[in-house]
């Protein structure tokens, strides 16, 4: 089966991408055809605004890869924008993709519904100011001919002026916290871009013909859009594409250090480009059950974090077990606990440590790998693209 998968490159990662992702992709490339790049124009469909930071996101991501043991030898590693040719299939897949299917993704809705509550705050907004309004007239000692429209114009203009000041940031960021929109979400995706972002995503995937792709549940609509893509393209211009299929990942099993799923906006996140200070510190801060409160008293392991911890990095059996029994019976405190788990963490951690720094100390050979990956890609995109070409009808 061929695999394809991409990554948005947004910072370093974290365990939870290697539980969530990674690991799933380095077992696939033992004995698939795999192809894994590095989504920057993906990037830009949401962060535009500030590309600053993209060629050190992009490279954090290459380091954190190889690191992490995604193997040159056994997957294609590369960049989006280094195959232009997915650009291309992007244009033709716009073609023939309807906008109410794009519409109707989840992740475009989730946008469309931060507008409308928008919408909905400038328009209460509106109902304020006409009793406003209405009040303010009730006081000047004469008559204005044409009140009504004269009230409608005062109306807009206020209101014009409140939605331009939302717009232009003007408006208290704690007011919009309060009432729990994000004006960044909306005013930062309400582009032609993020609508065809699962076009992209498709073009993506089918360039290479892809059969399985390993993501994330929320990824779903995605696939499903790229099949509907494939079988509309198929059914347009002849067999051309197979209709790729998820390969989910379980569940995170690692959550982050306050129980919450891991996330760099949570801060909550262990990163593999974190020192062992930095680990230790994070670790000795972790979450708990908060009902063990001393050391003595007795502690739930199957709600607590850390021990969450220890079913994935210590690594004897019945030491987990003793853990868990101590635990439970009050004998084990958290700090014990803790420190127990951190060197089975750091057993895990240590050596992908060390191998960030050497990959780090060859950055000429780190972008070498990702030329190879580019070219490699390029030669089975430029096959497809002439594929596509000829059935429709472009040559
Ligand atoms: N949308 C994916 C994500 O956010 C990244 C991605 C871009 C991708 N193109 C892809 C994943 C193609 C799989 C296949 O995680």
């Amino acid at each position: 089966m061929r695999i394809v998968s991409g990554m948005r490159p947004t910072g370093k990662l974290h365990l939870g991408h290697y539980f969530g992702v990674i690991e799933n992709w380095k077992k696939l490339q033992e004995d698939h055809e795999t192809f894994f790049f590095v989504a920057d124009w993906h990037a830009l469909t949401t962060a535009y605004k500030n590309t600053k930071d993209l060629q050190k996101n992009i490279r954090e991501l290459m380091i954190d890869w190889l690191a992490l043991g995604l193997d040159p030898e056994k997957s294609v590693l590369f960049i989006q924008s280094k195959v232009k040719e997915h650009a291309e299939l992007h244009l033709l897949f716009s073609m023939i993709t309807p906008k109410s299917w794009l519409e109707w993704n989840p992740t475009y809705k989730d946008m469309k519904y931060n507008l409308l509550k928008l919408q909905d705050i400038a328009l209460q907004f509106r109902g304020g100011l006409r009793d406003a309004v209405k009040e303010f007239m009730g006081l000047i000692p004469y008559k204005i001919e044409d009140f009504e429209k004269f009230e409608e114009r005062l109306l807009d203009d206020l209101a014009e002026t409140f939605i331009s000041a939302l717009f232009e940031g003007e408006i208290e960021p704690q007011l919009l916290k309060n009432l729990n929109v994000s004006k960044r979400d909306f005013y930062e995706t309400d582009t032609y871009g993020f609508l065809g972002y699962p076009v992209l995503q498709a073009a993506d995937i089918l360039i290479y013909k892809g059969e399985g792709v390993p993501v994330g549940e929320d990824q779903l609509p995605h696939i499903e859009l790229t099949r509907e893509i494939a079988r509309r393209f198929n059914y347009l211009y002849g067999d051309t594409f197979p209709e790729p299929e998820a390969i989910l990942t379980e569940t995170p099993k690692v959550p982050g250090t306050d129980g919450r799923k891991m996330s760099k906006s949570y801060n909550n996140a262990i990163f593999f480009a974190d020192t062992e200070e930095e680990v230790q510190k994070k670790v000795m801060k972790m979450f708990t059950d908060p009902q063990k409160l001393r050391k003595n008293d007795p502690g739930r392991p199957d709600i607590c974090p850390v021990f969450m911890y220890h079913k994935l990095f210590t690594k004897d059996s019945d030491l987990i077990e003793q853990i868990d029994r101590d635990c439970r019976a009050g004998k084990l405190g958290c700090v014990e606990c803790k420190r127990i788990m951190l060197q089975g963490l750091e057993e895990f951690l240590a050596p992908i440590r060390e191998r960030r720094q050497t990959v780090e100390r060859d950055i000429d050979k780190l972008i070498q790998i990702f030329e190879e990956g580019s070219q490699k890609a390029r030669e089975k995109a430029k096959a497809t693209m002439e594929e596509v070409r000829t059935a429709m009808n472009l040559k």
